[in-house]
Parts: C-alpha cells; structure tokens; sequence
C-alpha cells in the first residue's frame, strides 16, 4: 500500500517521512516544489501515476500573521488545495488525513473547546483553514481532519526555536500569559495520522470525520516558554536561564488576534481511535537533544 504525502518538508511532514521508513508501506512524500496542492490538475496527474491508498495532507499556508496581507495565497493553499486534494481521493474511492488547527475558534470559551463547537476564527489564517475543513467534508466521506495546536519540531520556524534563540540573546524575556493552549510536538501528531494509516491497511474500520489532538497538559506561552529555558538549561545549551516576565496579549499586539483559550478537548479521538494524547514535554526534550546533537 502506497501512502501520498503532501508537504513533506515542513514540520509534520518532515516527522511523517522520518517515522514512515520504519513502516510496512511505501512511501510517496512530495514537498512544495515537487507538487503545488493549488494546482489540481498537478495533483490529478500524480494520484494517477502514484496510485496511493491514501493521501495525507501536510501542506499548509501556515503564517498567521502575513495572511492577514495575503489572503489570495492562505485561500488557495488552505481551502483550495485540500480541496482539490479531496476531490481526487473521492474519485480515487481512497482515504484524505488532513490537518487543522485551534485557530478556527475565537477563544471565548472558557474550557476546552469540542468538535461540535461553533467555529468563528479571527482571523484570514483561522477563516482560511476552516474554510478547507468544510470543502473536505463537502465532497469525501472517507476522510480525517485533525485539529491540532502549536505545533513544533525540530525543524522550521517555531516557539521552540525563537525562545532558544531569544534566551541566548538577552537576560529578560516578555511573554504573552494571557492565552491558554497546548504545545503539540509534530512527532506526536504523525505518530496519530500513521496509526490511522496502519488501521487503515490493516482493513480495520475507522470512523472518519473530524477529531481534535493536541499535546497535554494545556499551558500559556509564558510557562511554555519558562518549560523550554528550563529543560534547555538542564541539558546545558543555556549558560543561564532568563527572566521571563508575563505580558499581557494587548502589551504584543500582532496583525493576526490569537484565541484567549484555544485548548482543544481531545476525549472523542481517544474514544473512538483509541488514541491519547501525549505530553508535549516529551517532544520538547526529544527535539533540545537532536539540536543539541546536531
Ligand atoms: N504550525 C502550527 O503551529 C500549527 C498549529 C495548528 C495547526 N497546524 C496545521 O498543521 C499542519 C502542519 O503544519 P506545519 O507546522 O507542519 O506547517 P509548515 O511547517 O509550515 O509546513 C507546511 C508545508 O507546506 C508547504 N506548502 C505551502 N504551500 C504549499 C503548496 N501550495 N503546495 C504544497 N506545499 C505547500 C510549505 O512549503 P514552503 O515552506 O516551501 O511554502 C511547508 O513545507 C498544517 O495543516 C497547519 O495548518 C499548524
């Protein structure tokens, strides 16, 4: 069995190749240069060649804040591009695992928000991937989107990285403690995605639709941020930890607004694919010693 996997060297795509060799199927991973998902009849011509038995879709416009600017490019990769992508899986009669994100929601609630919750994003990023949750489900009934949240790895651009950075460069650190969310190591989340493939090839039945996963415990960027000085310092790629001082959003304004809380309730995924969540401090620890090694 063949997997399809799109956007294969951003963070979770990269995690997808990296865990994929270890598998029993083949493996198919296309990056940005190699297949543009706003291009349908690219992508038509590469499922016809390819022929997968399902296609993951790690491909996204993931700047929040330039979306804000430009929209024309965060539509055609977030709702076009899935959408093309699951056209071709339901003339395919094959699986799509796309991904989401915490920002289709405004944060107004005060705990952990649920699949059936009213999305209402604040933003042209948040507006932009809902908008490829609802052009998946419009024309597939064969596939998962997963909502997850603060994402990072050991490569690209990220909190992990920043505040590495940031903490070697200064002796005081302000950081936003007023939004509520969960980190979530793209390791964990292509760890899910493979175990539904597995499910999948193993001819087990899987109940599609959309699912939340995210890491635990849920955290503001602030602890966040003290998490990663102090697991850095432990591993001695800090020669010391910074003050990191708690800010307000309104004290770091930024061109896209962020969910107050963002938590993602997790239950259903583990209920119905049997899949917990993980702690997030795991991945953390795991990508500090590959950098450490590198
Ligand atoms: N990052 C987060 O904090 C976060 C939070 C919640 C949900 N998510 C979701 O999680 C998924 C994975 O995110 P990630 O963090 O792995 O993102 P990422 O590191 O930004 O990777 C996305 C990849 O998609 C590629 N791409 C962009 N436009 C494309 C196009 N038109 N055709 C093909 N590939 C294209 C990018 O290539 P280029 O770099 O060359 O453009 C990049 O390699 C996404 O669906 C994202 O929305 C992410």
């Amino acid at each position: 069995m063949t997997v399809l996997i799109t956007g294969a060297a951003g963070q979770l795509g990269t995690e997808l190749c990296l865990r994929s060799k270890a598998r029993a199927h083949d493996i198919v991973a296309v990056n940005h240069s190699e297949l543009d998902i706003t291009n349908e009849s690219s992508i038509n011509a590469l499922v016809a060649h390819v022929k997968p038995a399902v296609i993951i879709n790690a491909a996204a416009y993931t700047a929040v804040d330039r979306a804000e600017t430009d929209s024309a490019t965060a539509f055609a990769v977030n709702r076009d591009g899935p959408l093309y992508l699951a056209r071709a899986c339901a003339k395919a009669d094959i699986p799509l695992l796309h991904i989401s994100t915490d920002y289709v929601f405004d944060g107004k609630k005060s705990v952990p928000y649920l699949e059936t919750d009213i999305p209402n994003p604040q933003g042209v990023y948040g507006q932009s991937k809902l908008e490829g949750e609802i052009a998946v489900a419009s024309v597939l009934d064969k596939y998962i989107t997963l909502r997850t949240a603060w994402v990072f790895s050991a490569t690209g651009h990220n909190f992990v990285r920043t505040i590495l950075r940031l903490a070697k460069e200064r002796d005081e650190l302000s950081i936003v403690a007023d939004q509520t969310g969960a980190p979530t190591w793209a390791g964990h989340i292509a760890e899910v995605l493979l175990k539904i493939v597995d499910q999948i090839h193993q001819g087990k039945p899987v109940t599609w639709g959309l699912y939340h996963y995210t890491g635990s415990p849920a955290t503001t960027w602030h602890a966040f941020a003290v998490a990663i000085c102090e697991q850095a310092f432990a591993l001695d790629m800090l020669e010391k930890k910074p003050i990191i001082k708690p800010i307000s959003t309104s004290e770091y304004p930024t061109p896209a607004s962020r969910p107050q809380n963002s938590v993602l309730a997790c239950a259903h995924i583990q209920k119905e694919l049997r899949i917990p969540q993980a702690d997030w401090r795991i991945g953390l620890k795991q990508i500090l010693i590959q950098w450490k090694t590198q």
